[in-house]
């Protein structure tokens, strides 16, 4: 019994196994480290943060007219969205409910994310994300990591972790998006904003609360009430957003017509997505109140309609093809559901088409037309757009169909305000808004170009546009032998136009989809 007890310095693991499952070194594990009530507060924080930081990107993403940045944001308030899941479930691990995570947990840092939010340009709101509100956020994820335990507070080192990695792209993001859109000039102009920014993080002892707290700044740019814009802007590169000459669906189930020149059409209706996350984006920011997941989900969505537009992009991008100059990508859907629509009727209609895309002629139609063209990357595309469509409808089932005493309850609600919206062909070009260009031939006449292939003259003269094409592809066909005919609501409906008929069927409506 004379054998030295070990200390710190001469304890050895077994044959020098990594100590405490790997976690960190003996001398970390013994360290005094933060308590639970500690951590918890420092948690609620990062955790409004992401949440402030979600709000910001999708309050921003309908209006903001360049591609790229809706693109970046539906990513950013999709990472965002899920940070937040995690913090919160991980708070809950700790002893704390009621868990108080709708509380502000500084009146500081509410103004400071109230300011990014209200930040007058998008050059000033980019300056305000990726470098004021992400480095204070990844500066508090690395000292909560520095100033907890690491093996008692494993599971929120963890949760921090995965959160930083992200942030760390953010960060990288920013860091390359802000030069292209943010100059001295403006740095200069908005000196006073930013610096303000900086002193809202003082007043509130940092964005973690780890500082003392100094005095309570005002407010500046959101010192008055924010409103949303709920109107999509476009950059120049959309220089016809209410053109509807070109009728996707009706090519895309013409059996005359080649899989390879469906595939172009394809990554039209693709690229046209864009409409989908500035939809998604009026109803995630008008509906309050409802669970976590939801936001989560939806947010979720959002982002997979990003991709799905950025498919298409890729796509023209690979066949050489300037889609700024030889497609005329529309906004009308989202202009329409957004202002006509309240939230819930928009989500309606969302779900009305998703659920209408998962029968065979929907989306597993597109992926066969991109596996008969032989061109592998349409193949592709469509593949996880399928996939991803069968995620959208149980989102739908999950968050739209449960409000309802039945599904068909929940189709029939759709229905009813899918067939409310006008989207008026004659009313744009009446009003001056575009001449509903026919700009199809020359895209398919480059797109046989770069193919090395002679165009189809049926397809070349295809000329079938939202006017005169009926949202039920049946009923076009009687409408298109009487072009002339003034179309009543439902043929003037534009995009994914799905006719509110009763007779129609629904394999059918499944071949008109936005999304
Ligand atoms: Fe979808
Ligand atoms: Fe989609």
């Amino acid at each position: 019994m004379n054998a030295v007890a070990p200390t710190p310095d001469t304890y050895r693991s077994h044959r020098n196994l990594p100590p405490v499952a790997g976690l960190c070194s003996f001398t970390e594990a013994m360290q005094p480290g933060m308590g639970v009530e500690r951590c918890v507060a420092r948690l609620k924080r990062l955790h409004y943060a992401f949440k402030r930081l979600h709000e910001i990107w999708i309050a921003r993403l309908t209006a903001e007219p360049v591609y790229e940045l809706k693109m970046a944001f539906s990513l950013h308030a999709y990472y965002a969205a899920e940070h937040v899941s995690a913090l919160a479930k991980r708070v809950g691990e700790m002893r704390e409910p009621p868990l108080g995570l709708d509380a502000v947990p500084d009146p500081a840092l509410e103004i400071f994310f109230d300011e990014i939010r209200a930040a007058p340009t998008t050059a000033t709101l980019l300056v305000g994300i990726y470098e004021h509100a992400l480095p204070a956020l990844a500066a508090a994820l690395a000292r909560y990591r520095h100033d907890t335990n690491l093996l008692t507070d494993s599971p929120s080192v963890r949760v921090c972790r995965f959160a930083a990695a992200e942030v760390n792209d953010l960060l990288d993001y920013g860091r390359k998006a802000v030069p292209c859109l943010v100059n001295d000039a403006l740095r200069q102009e908005q000196s006073p904003w930013l610096a303000r920014l900086t002193e809202l993080l003082t007043a509130a002892g940092e964005l973690d609360g780890s500082q003392p707290p100094g005095p309570l700044p005002a407010r500046l740019h959101s010192a008055r009430p924010f409103v949303f814009d709920p109107k999509p802007r476009r950059d120049e590169r959309f220089p016809d957003p209410y053109n509807m000459a070109v009728h996707a669906e009706v090519f895309l189930y013409d059996e005359k017509f080649a899989a390879r020149d469906k595939t172009l059409m394809m990554l039209y209706k693709r690229l046209r997505e864009i409409d989908v996350p500035e939809m998604m984006a009026s109803i995630i920011r008008e509906t309050p109140g409802k669970p976590w997941g939801y936001y989560l989900d939806m947010t979720r969505q959002l982002w997979d309609e990003a991709r799905h537009a950025m498919i298409g992009e890729v796509g023209f991008v690979r066949l050489g093809l300037d889609w700024g100059q030889l497609v005329r990508v529309n906004f009308t859907w989202s202009l329409a559901l957004n202002t006509q629509l309240g939230p819930r009727e928009r989500h309606a209609v969302l779900y009305f088409i998703e659920q209408g895309l998962m029968p065979k002629t929907g989306k597993r139609y597109e992926w066969e037309v991109g596996r008969d063209s032989g061109d592998e990357f349409s193949a592709l595309g469509q593949d996880f757009d399928w996939a991803d469509e069968v995620l959208h409808a149980r989102i739908g089932r999950d968050w739209f169909v449960n409000t309802f005493a039945s599904a068909k309850d929940a189709v029939a609600y759709g229905d009813q305000h899918w067939s409310k919206i006008l989207i008026d062909w004659k009313a744009y070009k009446a009003a001056g808004l575009t001449q509903h260009y026919n700009w199809w031939p020359e895209l398919y006449r480059a797109a046989c170009a770069r193919w090395g292939q002679t165009p189809d003259p049926r397809a070349l003269a295809y000329a079938t546009s939202y006017e005169v094409a009926r949202a039920d592809l049946k009923k076009n066909s009687a409408s298109a032998q009487t072009p002339c005919s003034p179309p009543n609501k439902s043929s003037s409906i534009a995009t994914p136009a799905i006719s509110a008929s009763k007779t129609s069927s629904r394999r059918t409506r499944s071949r008109n989809c936005a999304v």
